[in-house]
Parts: C-alpha cells; sequence; structure tokens
C-alpha cells in the first residue's frame, strides 16, 4: 500500500483502487523531442486500465539538438557539461508538462505523479573493466528535482539503474507494460517500437510475464534520421511518410554489407543505441553510397530496418509460434513505406498500428513509463529478468517528493 504521499496534488488519492493521473515523460533516442502523456490510471499489475487524457510531442527546439546530440553521439563530455545539461534537461521536461496542461486545460492540482524516463547520454550494457572492477552502467539526463519544483508533483525517475545495479541490460522496459496491456488468450502477437532504435516484444498467447522475450532489433529510425540531416544539411530533419525512400531503389551490395554488423547476429538480451547506429556509423556508411541519389540511400536504410525487424522476428522470436499479429508504435509507425515492407515481408502477419488496439502510436512509450512509475508507486517490481537478463525483478525508479 503506497505511503507518505506528499505534496498538493496528492492528498485526495491515497487508495489504490481510485484513479489516479500520471503523466509519464519520454524522449528516446531519436531526441526529438519530450513526449508528455497524461494518464489516467486504475489498478496496477496485471488489473491495470488506463485511458489518455492528453498528449503531445513537445519538440527540442533546433538549438538544444545541436547541442544535445553530439553528447548522445559519443563526444566526450566534461563533468561540468554533464553536470549542466542534467539541469537543462529536465528544465525542458518540465516545461513540456507545463505547456501541455496548459494546452489541454489540465490542472496540476489533478496530477498524482510524474514518471519520467529522462534522456539517455549513457548505456552501457556489457560489462567492461574499469577502476579493476567489471562495470555497467547507465545515465539518464533530466533532473528529477527539478521537474518536481516546477511542476509541484511527486516525481518518479531513473527507471533503468536498478535493472543494471541487479545485473540486467537495464533496457528494454517496456515489455512488462506490453505484457501488462497487449497479452491475448486468443492470439499471438509481437510488439514493435521504431523508435531511434527498433525493439519488439513477443506475447504468444500461452506467454507468461517470466517467460517474456524482447530486444532491440538495431536501427528503427536512426540512420534514415542521420541520413538525411546529412544529405539536406540539415533542411530535413525526417523522411515524412516515408516519401522520399518510395521513390528509391535499393542498393543490393550495400543492403548486403549492412546486414553484416554483429549486432544483428547477437543472443538476446541485448539493446542498441548511437553507439552503433549513430551519426558516426551512418557517415561511414553513407561513404559507401557516395554518388547515389538521396530516394535511394533511404530506400536501401529503410530495406534494413525493415529486414533486421522481420529476421529478428522469425529467428530469435520463441519458435514454436508464428506471430498473428504485429503491433508498430513509435514515430516510425507514421512511415508508410517502412509500413509497407514490413507488410510485404511479413504476409502471414497483420501489421497494424497500436492505434487500432487503442494506445495512441506516438504516445505509447510516454503511456508506459506513467505505467511503469504506477508500479513504482505499488512497489512491484516491473524489470522481467529474462528480457534484461537481471538477477531478479527489482522495484524501479528513484522518488523525488513533491
Ligand atoms: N510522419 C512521419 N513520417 C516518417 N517518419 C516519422 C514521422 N513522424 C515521426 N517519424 C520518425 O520518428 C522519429 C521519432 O520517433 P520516436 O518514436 O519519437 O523515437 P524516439 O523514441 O527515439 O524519440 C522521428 O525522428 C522520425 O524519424
Ligand atoms: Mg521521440
Amino acid at each position: 500500500m503506497p505511503t507518505g504521499v506528499h505534496g498538493r496534488s496528492q492528498i485526495r488519492r491515497l487508495s489504490p483502487f481510485l484513479m489516479k493521473r500520471i503523466i509519464g515523460l519520454m524522449s528516446g533516442t531519436s531526441a526529438d523531442g519530450v513526449d508528455v502523456a497524461v494518464v489516467d490510471i486504475r489498478g496496477s499489475g496485471l488489473s491495470t486500465r488506463f485511458k489518455l487524457a492528453a498528449f503531445n510531442s513537445v519538440p527540442y527546439g533546433r538549438r538544444i539538438r545541436q547541442l544535445i546530440l553530439p553528447y548522445l553521439d559519443g563526444q566526450g563530455i566534461s563533468a561540468a557539461e554533464i553536470s549542466q545539461l542534467n539541469f537543462l534537461i529536465g528544465d525542458l521536461f518540465a516545461e513540456a508538462v507545463l505547456e501541455v496542461c496548459r494546452r489541454h486545460r489540465i490542472s496540476l492540482r489533478t496530477v498524482d505523479l510524474i514518471g519520467s524516463h529522462g534522456q539517455t547520454v549513457y548505456h552501457q550494457c556489457v560489462r567492461s573493466t574499469f577502476g579493476g572492477r567489471q562495470i555497467a552502467s547507465t545515465l539518464q539526463l533530466g533532473e528529477p528535482a527539478v521537474i518536481a519544483e516546477r511542476t509541484g508533483v511527486t516525481t518518479i525517475s531513473d527507471f533503468r539503474a536498478r535493472d543494471v545495479a541487479a545485473g540486467g541490460t537495464g533496457a528494454p522496459l517496456v515489455p512488462y507494460v506490453d505484457y501488462l496491456l497487449l497479452r491475448n488468450p486468443a492470439i499471438n502477437r509481437a510488439a514493435l517500437n521504431i523508435g531511434g532504435i527498433a525493439n519488439v516484444t513477443f506475447i504468444p498467447k500461452n506467454v507468461r510475464l517470466k517467460g517474456l522475450l524482447a530486444f532491440d532489433t538495431g536501427p528503427g529510425n536512426m540512420m534514415l534520421d542521420a541520413a538525411v540531416a546529412i544529405q539536406t544539411k540539415d533542411k530535413l530533419r525526417f523522411d515524412r511518410n516515408g516519401a522520399l525512400a518510395a521513390r528509391g531503389r535499393i542498393i543490393p551490395s550495400v543492403l548486403d554489407q549492412l546486414l553484416q554488423h554483429p549486432f544483428y547476429r547477437q543472443r538476446p538480451p541485448k539493446a542498441a543505441g548511437r553507439e552503433q547506429f549513430g551519426i558516426q556509423y551512418t557517415t561511414e556508411v553513407l561513404r559507401l553510397m557516395r554518388s547515389a541519389h538521396i530516394e535511394d540511400i533511404l530506400a536501401t536504410l529503410v530495406e534494413l530496418t525493415a529486414r533486421t525487424i522481420v529476421s529478428a522476428l522469425e529467428h530469435r522470436g520463441p519458435t514454436k509460434h508464428s506471430i498473428d499479429q504485429l503491433i508498430v508504435s513509435g514515430g516510425g509507425a507514421r512511415n508508410n513505406f517502412l509500413m509497407s515492407r514490413l507488410r510485404a515481408l511479413l504476409p502471414r502477419t497483420g501489421v497494424v498500428t497500436s492505434n487500432t488496439v487503442g494506445i495512441d502510436l506516438e504516445a505509447k512509450e510516454a503511456i508506459a513509463f506513467a505505467i511503469l512509475a504506477n508500479e513504482t508507486w505499488h512497489h512491484h517490481p516491473a524489470n522481467v529478468p529474462s528480457v534484461t537478463g537481471a538477477s531478479r525483478p527489482v522495484i524501479l525508479g528513484k522518488v523525488t517528493s513533491a
């Protein structure tokens, strides 16, 4: 039973059975902006029910993106910059909350909790020697003290650290929510989120939480965005609806070479980020296509995303089941050309967006962090050891009181 609730926003709702209003905040590896989902949640665990009250993605301005992206892409960063960036991103997350609440006339007094993922600036889930020890680590910035202070709402943050401390990869964490929301006794489902990186959760009809399988499949939109930005000298940020890629022709020799990247052959648990598929790698890849048209480059990269997703579905999933329904979310679900390639490569699977099952495709990950915050509040472990490799289920997140 949750206790110790402080702050003006939480006086009314102490019972776990009443509705709680929780704001989920997410910024993924695309670093395109802060996704803000205002979610009304009843119950917890397997009895979780939710309704999306409001959603907006508040873009990072160009200046902020230009400041942040090089760090995310592995440029060295000083302690001073980490500290400044942490408070800056906290400020941006808090402002995004204030803006979305203002836009939808939602009083912050009605908000019980914020669940903030933050912005990942470093994630190394494979242990390496540091200080004579084997260390894995992860760092999400966006100071929760700033968010709690500016919104007056208790903020749960840093969801990944505890799983890493328990020996896990710290990612992905959304599979727990996929299990709560999408399990279905009649059909074999898989949930696919196409953000900067693409990841899949397998939810066969007889699945149990303990046996859940999920992992990153490789690049989602990340290389596409980087290629568009480089080729258009930052005039375009992404290929809207996949319109350019749809006019292009795949360059088979390059595609074959890209498919050799060792990440695709690794067994799960595995997680990818800008370290593998960011600007640096994309710049190298573009050298292979120096004289090609942008349309052909994008067609080739869309095919890479589609093929690596399909190969993961076919070769790395639970072998007994074919997938009846693939539920796609994330910005990549808006790329019509990518969706048409997935449909073509998966003729026996119903490929739908998560809107079809009542989960706004853009809001899904932010909704997930609202639900994960609710689980933390109820002291429920929400990592899935079979997914992350952690030694045990642990309660995720840190609480900063209002
Ligand atoms: N209409 C669209 N057409 C094609 N791609 C889109 C569209 N809308 C969003 N995207 C892609 O989705 C990305 C953002 O996806 P998102 O789910 O926010 O990823 P992340 O979680 O990594 O931030 C954009 O950078 C862009 O590549
Ligand atoms: Mg995003």
